[in-house]
């Protein structure tokens, strides 16, 4: 089995960061010393990296991605291959991408289906959660026989999207029964579509048809609402663990916080794009190169009075927030995108990040708004913890898989269609934006994928991880 060294790094875990040499044999963390440690062996490894000056944490962990999402008559454009690479040149390690059954489908048909579109084409490794877009009683029993048998341990139900992915609140509830009999976790896409379809047909009867109405048809009211409305239903439930997906809002984010202040296995996620980016210099572009950045939940306004950007930094910084994913579904602007020309409701929902999740939290490091340690607790170990993937990921400790990101602080990186960029999509949603710190080197399973600017990776690297239940329940 080959060795690796990675030598005088500074190791960063969600407890504190520590001077320390990892040596890895084969695909595992074989031991974590003081610098200097494992020296006197030095020339019999492997191969030896020099981290001086240098962070290493355990490989990032993007628990929401959409590789070949079918979404509004397209196809999110990352393919498991396009897509994992991508996330390699992130620094990501491992994925947990949606499998798809909708009404009147199969599960584990969908599942099936996704495991032939990911098997054999990945450079990292990945999961899967699987989306319940219709819930009769095949999909219960199907609920069960994933967790117990098929090592997905999470399932994503819909407030959005009527007539399409939406469950009504006697079918949520239901699910979150059966969730909650086998112990798995209910992820929620909290917004009422009821009430966003009435706005959004009123907007497109006003002829208000541009980018812009898919944010203002959207309310943060509207993701609170729902997110309330699922706290209720999850309790009433037996107190199944809820996980509310792709936060974005401050009234929302209260909802969590109160859940959790009252002792709930209650959590949230946020993305990048709703840390950095606002309705006003996004969706708000003129004519339809807003389209860009449609997804939903939308990106929020900085001018209506709820302070949603400071609020999510705030909740990250205490746990209201638990994980940062980024909800990664890339579509291309040309031919993609444009379906939505003059319809704001036909363009594909989604923005493509697997790529730049590390480098935009670090910059949040950077800027004094969450600790180096919070850094790798969000992106790396709760994500691991919380879909139940620990130890064996998002720890750098003997026994884990030698997963690892080696960070290069002094760095910069320069995001752009023409700078940064692998994600198979014709735009960046961070076109220009130049932070600190630069991904240096990446392993995967002791193999290194990312290293002197290259790609050294293979697809077919990455193995399917089968869950177990969520490690991360009070
Ligand atoms: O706009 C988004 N978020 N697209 C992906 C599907 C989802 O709801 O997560
Ligand atoms: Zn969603
Ligand atoms: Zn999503």
């Amino acid at each position: 089995m080959p060795r690796t060294l990675i030598k005088s790094g500074s190791v960063i875990s969600p407890t504190g960061v520590e001077p320390a040499d990892v040596l890895i044999d084969g695909e595992t963390i074989a031991s974590v010393g003081t610098p200097g440690s494992f020296a006197d062996a030095e020339p019999e490894y492997d191969k030896v990296i020099d981290a001086a000056g240098k962070y290493v944490l355990p490989g990032g962990i993007d628990v929401h991605t959409h590789m070949e999402l079918p979404f509004g008559g397209t196809f999110a454009s990352d393919t498991f291959e396009t897509g994992t690479r991508a996330a390699a040149w992130g620094g990501v390690t491992t994925i947990v991408d949606f499998a798809l059954q909708r009404t009147g489908e199969d599960v584990q048909a969908g599942l099936a289906e996704w495991h032939r579109k990911a098997d054999g084409e990945c450079a990292i490794d990945y999961g899967f959660h699987q989306i319940i877009g219709g819930v009769d009683d095949e999909a219960l029993k199907s609920m069960k026989y994933l967790t117990e048998h098929e090592g997905v341990t999470s399932f994503k139900l819909f407030m959005a999207y009527p007539g399409v992915l939406y469950s009504d609140d006697g079918q949520i509830l239901q699910a979150m029964q059966t969730a909650a009999e086998c112990g798995a976790m209910i992820m929620m896409h909290a917004e009422n579509g009821i009430a966003i379809d009435v706005l959004v047909a009123q907007a497109l009867a006003r002829g208000d048809t541009d980018p812009v109405y898919h944010g203002t048809t959207r309310p943060s009211e509207l993701e609170a609402e729902a997110t309330h409305r699922a706290i209720v239903l999850a309790k009433v439930a037996g107190n199944v663990p809820l996980y509310v997906v792709h936060m974005s809002a401050a009234d929302a984010l209260e909802e969590i916080a109160a859940a959790r202040h009252d002792g709930r296995n209650v959590f949230a996620e946020t993305c990048p794009q709703y840390l950095w980016l606002t309705l006003e210099d996004t969706l708000a572009r003129p004519g339809f190169e807003g389209a860009k950045w449609v997804c939903s939940t939308p990106l929020r306004s900085s001018k209506d009075g709820h302070h949603h950007q400071e609020s999510l930094w705030k909740g990250l910084r205490a746990n209201e927030l638990a994980v940062v994913s980024t909800d990664h579904c890339p579509f291309c602007f040309k031919d993609q995108k444009e379906l939505g020309l003059g319809d704001f409701s036909k363009i594909p929902n989604g923005i493509g990040g697997v790529e730049h999740r590390m480098e935009l939290m670090y910059q949040g490091v950077v800027t004094g708004q969450l600790s180096l340690e919070r850094w790798v607790e969000t992106c790396c170990t709760t994500p691991a913890r919380m879909f139940g993937m620990y130890p064996r990921k998002g720890i750098i400790a003997p026994g884990a898989d030698a997963d690892v990101l080696v960070w290069d602080p002094t760095g910069q990186t320069t995001i752009g269609i023409n700078d940064k960029h692998h994600m198979n999509m014709d735009y960046s949603a961070y076109e220009g934006f130049v932070v600190d710190g630069k991904v240096d080197t990446v392993l995967s399973r002791g193999t290194v994928v990312i290293e002197d600017d290259a790609y050294v990776g293979r697809k077919g690297h990455g193995r399917f991880i089968q869950r177990e239940l969520s490690q991360y329940l009070v």
